[in-house]
């Protein structure tokens, strides 16, 4: 193998640790290239160009994939000289994977692209070695791709390390200090890299005591994570406190417009970037469930973010502000406050006002990562802003890792969602800032995609072993929100499940398996959980668990108001909360009509008797009988099919995998008959094919 690239470099120094461990395992040597090298007789060649690049152009993304105007480049390469000009433009993390005149290639854009790149050449397998002369580009489709974890340093509250983790305590803190031995994390970071994540918050969105530290007395935490990831081309953000300057800096307000709390951010970020030179930037939850932020002095959003945005601006940094604020102490009573309504209330005004350095961190539906809900319109009401698209890799509402639910087809959908109709600009394009098709093709300014980390100290990572799909899912669709979900799947069951004989590739039971159990496996959970994108129905506070009512009577603002008659939500313009009126057109009609509104939704935008008959003829009462007997009995089969891999996973991983398929049984047929009866009592309308209810 030969690399030719500056191993000075730090992404450049994993790849080369990576070929020399590989070739301890495999074979071959290893030769980095000093210029005196001969650039042939090697099988692989591995190589950065140099280039002209000009960032944030459209030409490179449309290149994507195709071949021609890079193979001079190559040849140039091949032919000894390592630094080429590409006369066309090379993009942040692009690569070409190929052959090149009989040798394996891969040709990176400097920065971490040539870690990208030798990985791809790694899912390529023996392909790599085979077939005609032939180079294929790649490039993430979105700049962002971001994990953020809610890890806490200390034990908080019922939530315990991890607020909303499901795979033990956190890979970064343990008993209130970083960890010594960050071996846990280095494993995590090189994971990340090998599937493209770029950044990475370190500290939990409600910013606690000790964590509001990181910033200041524990910076050198930050300091020895940033170390952690730099080598994999991940840079490290800080959740931050909106009012720091109080709680910390000892100052008698947080107010956006007072210098003294300017100055003290600006000198925040000094030190900051005078730790860490590459650090991202800040996360930040302000004025959302109780956490502060500029509504306490009478400023905006746009006020609050751009304070901590011109601290960072001088260093590149970028804050991403969350969109996440509604009233989380509404009185039930009052119908006419909605909390989907929210987001967009408070932020689709204030586009135009946000510092290019912000990026608004947008959660895909306008509730809370439920199961089902329409995408939120905030995301096609900001042309001017960067807004990143906030996904929930941690399953916090959908089986909290104890349930096999890979979310790959909702991502999919979510991000293939046409915000003016079938073949329109689409979320994952507004997202990455392409340009968009029909009525107006100007792009968005791009940001990309975030999600919630599913990680913890737990033995196999995920709690769930198998909700490690989720991870490298997210970390595919936001390299390629188009990919084809399903191959992406079998990308991760042929990674993770290599088979017995080296190079012999899954056993097909073993492959076929996985599939069964996971390919389904969102609408199993959709089934047997909230119909109809009623949403939550969940055990207060924890979240786990059916409870009909659980949050019915309470000051969250999630209700069902289900009654006798009927169920669901009115949001329609003419007799609701209007809020179909914040979609463009065609939804803003096709939700508020009962004629169009799509079945999965229906609750969300309608309440309607029992008696409303879907499109498959099945009533409303019916559908929630018939899915959650369906659900519940599916929950079984899936347990019944992981037997047929016993012997042929690890038998460790074989045994979580079974204990937690019991336990979804357990939970999916808990579900059933809560909401069965719960439906039936409330009702009084018998299920037509006579099953059990309570
Ligand atoms: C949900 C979740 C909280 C979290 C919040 C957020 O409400 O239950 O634990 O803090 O989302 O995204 O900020």
């Amino acid at each position: 193998v030969l690399l030719a690239a500056d191993v000075a470099e730090p992404v450049v120094a994993t790849v080369l640790d990576e070929l020399r461990r590989a070739s301890a395992r495999w074979g071959g040597t290893v030769v980095v290239a000093d210029g005196s090298t001969p650039a042939t007789g090697h099988d692989v060649v591995l190589a950065v160009a140099s280039h002209a690049a000009t960032p944030g152009s459209g030409s490179a993304r449309e290149a994507h994939a195709s071949t021609a105007p890079y193979a001079p480049v190559l040849r140039a390469l091949l032919g000894g000289a390592l630094t080429v000009d590409a006369g066309a433009p090379l993009q942040d993390g692009m690569f070409a994977v190929g052959r090149q005149d009989g040798v394996a290639v891969v040709v990176a854009a400097p920065g971490a692209a040539l870690l990208y790149g030798m990985h791809a050449l790694v899912r390529h397998g023996e392909r790599a070695f085979e077939g005609p002369d032939e180079l294929l580009w790649d490039l993430p489709v979105q700049d962002v791709r971001m994990l953020d974890h809610w890890d806490n340093v200390d034990v908080h509250d019922v939530m315990g390390q991890v607020e909303r983790g499901y795979s033990g305590g956190s890979i970064f803190y343990d008993a209130g200090q970083l960890r010594d031995d960050l071996s846990r994390a280095r494993a995590y970071a090189r994971l990340l890299g090998s599937v493209g994540i770029n950044a990475v918050g370190l500290n939990n969105v409600n910013v606690h005591r000790t964590e509001a530290r990181l910033l200041t007395d524990r910076l050198g935490d930050v300091v020895r994570l940033a170390e952690v990831f730099r080598p994999h081309g991940i840079r490290v953000y800080l959740s931050v406190s909106f009012a720091a300057p109080m709680t910390i800096g000892g100052l008698p307000s947080s107010d956006p417009i007072d210098p003294e709390v300017q100055a003290w951010w600006a000198a925040r970020a000094a030190d900051v970037y005078a730790a860490v030179p590459d650090f991202g930037g800040f996360v930040v939850k302000a004025d959302s469930e109780g956490r502060p932020g500029p509504f306490a002095y009478g400023r905006d959003h746009a006020d609050g973010a751009n304070l901590l945005a011109r601290a960072l601006a001088p260093y590149g940094g970028t804050v991403f502000w969350r969109a996440f604020v509604y009233d989380h102490t509404q009185d039930w009573r009052d119908r006419s406050t909605d909390r989907a309504r929210a987001a967009y209330d408070h932020f689709a005004p204030l586009d135009g006002r946000f510092d290019d350095n912000v990026v608004l961190q947008v959660k895909y539906g306008p509730m809370d990562f439920q199961v089902r809900e329409p995408v939120s319109p905030v995301i096609a009401a900001m042309p001017r802003t960067r807004l990143a698209v906030e996904l929930q890799v941690t399953q916090e509402y959908t089986g909290q890792q104890q349930h096999a639910v890979w979310l790959g087809p909702q991502w999919s959908e979510i991000l293939a969602f046409g915000f003016h109709g079938e073949g329109s600009r689409t979320v994952a394009e507004i997202a990455a800032g392409l340009p968009g098709r029909g009525t107006d093709p100007r792009p968005f300014p791009a940001a990309g995609l975030v999600a919630v980390s599913n990680v913890g100290d737990d033995e196999f990572w995920t709690g769930h072993p198998l909700a490690q799909a989720n991870l490298y899912t997210f970390a595919r669709l936001a390299w390629d929100p188009s990919a084809d979900v399903r191959a992406v799947l079998d990308e991760w069951i042929g990674l993770t499940f290599p088979g017995p004989e080296p190079g012999g590739g899954t056993e097909p039971v073993v492959r076929e398996t996985l599939h069964a159990v996971l390919d389904e496996s969102w609408r199993t959970y959709e089934a047997y959980t909230s119909p109809l994108g009623v949403g939550f129905m969940v055990r207060p506070g924890h979240h786990y668990g059916p409870d009909v009512d659980g949050y019915e009577y309470t000051p969250w603002g999630t209700y069902h108001f289900a009654d006798r008659d009927g169920i669901g939500v009115d949001r329609t313009r003419a007799t609701g909360t209007g809020y179909t009126s914040q979609y463009p057109a065609p939804w803003r009609d096709v939700y508020e009509d009962l004629a169009t509104v799509p079945d999965e939704l229906l609750l969300f935008f309608h309440h309607v008797p029992y008696g409303h008959v879907l499109r498959d003829g099945t009533t409303v009462i019916q559908h929630v009988y018939d899915t959650h007997f369906a659900g519940a009995a599916r929950t079984e089969e899936l347990a019944k099919a992981w037997t047929d891999v016993e012997g042929r996973v690890p038998d460790a991983l074989f045994a979580r995998v079974a204990e937690r398929l019991a336990e979804q049984v357990r939970s999916a047929h808990e579900w059933r008959d809560q909401l069965t009866t719960y439906f039936r009592r409330k009702s009084g309308v018998p299920d037509a094919r006579g099953r059990t209810i309570y």
